[in-house]
């Protein structure tokens, strides 16, 4: 009988995560370990202790994956890993896992890039088909528009040329003395603030440019919140909590302009009729919804990640990998991780 099932592991940044899924759509187990409480005091993620707790979540993660699915290994079609990119000395603790793995239960080893990954979450417990088709990763490290003409067929279009959208989240919440991470706590509490009250930047670069910035929309929050000449220091902690939530309704609105712009002038551009969303940005509601009514006007069918698959998991990996594995496209033990895209 055909086997059907994939282990996909995954530990690109903060989160250990493995996922079992059949035929890349349904998911059996995902189980994933947030780092976030050992990373809150340093404002980001630290690689060396993020390295470290990987080590330690990985047993309890697989074990509690292999529970939750309740399958054996004997099971198993492949084993899947996202190999890049992200930080060197947390890849590798899934990479080295999964060539153990894949070498001790004598199983097909496959590579994923993880950026493309998010991209198949969009297929995970739905049943739509979406190729060809314009795709949006917004995650922390990423913002990517790529034309898609299969689930391995990827062309990049354009991405951002300094900050992520997601790191921009991050920063700006930071500025704003939110709780980490901060993209849930910008989307939170702007929930509560008007969206035209401060009229921050969007950026479009030069005219048809797909590339994004958003360096300039993160200062632009600085300014607002210290004043021009930078001394004002103390302002966000005496700021009322509506005006704190002005920023952060103004700020998403800004970031959420580019990313719908420039998504649906890359579907025209290329005549697709599908867009896919994907990242942990893609978690965003406000994000989702003027996504959502773009593409309606335009009549673009839109599919967008499952909300528990946008931030980071291995059910998208291991999803990923079951088209590889059609292709036959199999990775050897001598895999390393890569800190960029392969
Ligand atoms: O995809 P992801 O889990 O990790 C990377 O591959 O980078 O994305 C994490 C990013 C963080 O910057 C986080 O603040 C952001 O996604 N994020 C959000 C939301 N949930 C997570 N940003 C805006 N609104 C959200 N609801
Ligand atoms: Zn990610």
């Amino acid at each position: 009988m055909e086997k059907t099932l994939i282990l996909g592991l995954e530990s690109s940044c903060d989160e250990t995560a493995a996922a079992i899924v059949d035929r890349g759509r349904e998911v059996l187990s995902s189980v994933v370990a947030s780092q976030a409480d050992l990373h809150e005091k340093y404002g980001g993620v630290v690689p060396e202790i993020a390295a470290r707790a990987h080590l330690e979540n990985l047993l309890p993660v697989l074990t509690e994956t292999f529970d939750q699915a309740n399958i054996h290994p004997d099971q198993l079609a492949a084993v899947a890993v996202a190999h890049c990119p992200g930080l060197t000395p947390s890849l590798l603790i899934a990479v080295t896992a999964a060539k153990t793995l894949a070498w001790a239960w004598n199983k097909p080893l496959i590579a994923i890039n993880h950026v493309h990954s998010h991209l198949q979450a969009v297929m995970l417990e739905q049943s739509q088909q979406c190729f060809p088709s314009v795709a949006l990763v917004v995650s922390g490290g990423h913002t990517s528009l790529y034309n898609c003409r299969s689930p391995l067929e990827l062309e990049l279009m354009g991405r951002t040329l300094d900050d992520a959208a997601g790191e921009a989240f991050d920063k700006v919440a930071m500025i704003l003395q939110l709780p980490y991470p901060g993209g849930p706590s910008i989307e939170k509490l702007a929930q509560l603030g008007n969206p035209k009250a401060i009229n921050f930047p969007r950026t479009y670069l030069k005219k048809g440019s797909l590339d994004f910035s958003f360096s300039g929309i993160k200062t632009a929050v600085l300014y607002h919140c210290r004043g021009q000449n930078m001394l004002g220091n103390n302002r966000v902690a005496t700021m009322s909590q509506q005006e704190k939530a002005d920023i952060c309704a103004s700020f998403q609105a800004a970031v959420t302009d580019v990313l719908v712009k420039k998504t649906v002038t890359a579907a025209q551009k290329v005549s697709a009729q599908c867009v896919i969303l994907g990242g942990g940005v893609a978690a965003n509601s406000y994000l989702r919804k003027q996504l959502q009514i773009r593409c309606e006007k335009l009549k673009l069918q839109l599919l967008v990640s499952p909300k528990k698959y946008c931030t980071d998991n291995a059910a998208m990996v291991a999803g990923l990998a079951w088209h590889k594995l059609q292709a036959n496209l199999l990775a050897n033990l001598d895999l390393e991780p890569l800190p960029h895209q392969a």
